[in-house]
């Protein structure tokens, strides 16, 4: 049915939209005819994870925008912000083929004033886990996270749960900054052989994605062990480690069990605890996580 609307509505065809300018007809029309509009904001290089969450948006709203932008701000200044992967030719056909109806691919420019003198700064949920990893992360994620909700309006918007402490992030901003948008998590996309999805595996080596495959390991083995009746946080930890260091070449940043609300450690695990992983493979930085109870 959305297919349908979609047709008699925005164009039987994608559109490609540098200029935040030429993004209000085609919304404004949407609004107009009382469609609901869903945002899935991307780094582009898409992947099967990133269309998920385009079937998840189509799933919530009749006209699909994805964005694809490759944020300076989220990046420090050690990290791969100019090796990051990036293929708009390749992502606009994938995008096409998927039913996006407005792809978003501004230039940096367009979203930054030179000038410019305000971010958006998280608090607390920030200070732990990737926050202390990436300095400044979180600010330059919401900072255009807040754009791209201004410039969209979107009703609702699609993020996946790989992020986990960004997802949490960005429902607080939402919720805190009375954006009304409807914050909606899809599930991590898996390779056939268990490590997430994500634009970063391009990066590795093949046996450095051999060894990648230890984060999913371990993120399995305490998910099974938890359903087995394990709830003592420091012995799902303690049995993750054990895991983690069967493969030593990987530098674990992290190994967090933590409740889904504040991201802090628990001492006993409950149906919705998260247990989440950083590591570096070699020169590239990977995260991952699962839900306990939801595998
Ligand atoms: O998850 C990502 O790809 C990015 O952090 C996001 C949400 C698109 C903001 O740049």
């Amino acid at each position: 049915m959305a297919a349908d609307i979609r047709m008699t509505t925005i164009a039987s065809s994608m559109r490609l939209i540098e200029k935040i300018a030429s993004l209000r007809a085609p919304l404004s029309e949407a609004r107009r005819r009382g469609q609901s509009i869903a945002l899935v904001p991307t780094m582009g290089y898409l992947h099967e994870g990133h269309l998920h969450l385009v079937d998840v948006a189509r799933r919530h709203a009749a006209v699909v925008v994805l964005s694809v932008f490759v944020n300076p701000l989220q990046f420090g200044p050690h990290e791969d912000f100019t090796r990051y992967p990036r293929d708009l030719e390749g992502d606009a056909m994938k995008a096409e083929r998927r039913g996006v109806d407005l792809l978003f691919a501004p230039p940096v420019e367009e979203l930054y004033a030179s000038d410019r003198t305000v971010a958006v700064t998280p608090l607390s949920l920030a200070d732990r886990w990737e926050g202390a990893a990436r300095p400044g992360h979180f600010t330059g994620v919401l900072t255009v996270v807040t754009k791209l909700f201004n410039i969209v309006q979107p009703t609702v918007a699609v993020f996946g749960q790989k992020d986990i402490q960004q997802a949490t992030l960005i429902k607080a901003l939402a919720r805190d900054l009375d954006f009304g948008v409807k914050i909606v998590i899809a599930n991590t996309v898996r390779e056939p052989d268990g490590l997430a999805m994500s634009s970063r595996n391009a990066y590795l080596a093949p046996e450095e994605r051999r060894r990648a495959l230890v984060l999913w390991r371990t993120l399995r083995a305490v998910s099974e062990a938890f359903d087995a009746g394990e709830y003592d946080g420091v012995e799902l930890e303690q049995l993750g480690w054990e895991i983690l260091a069967t493969e030593p070449e990987v530098q674990v940043d992290y190994l967090a069990i933590v409740d889904p609300q504040r991201l802090e450690p628990v001492a006993v695990a409950e149906q919705g605890t998260i247990v989440a992983i950083a590591a570096r493979v070699g020169g590239t930085r990977l995260i991952d996580n699962v839900i306990l109870g939801a595998l």
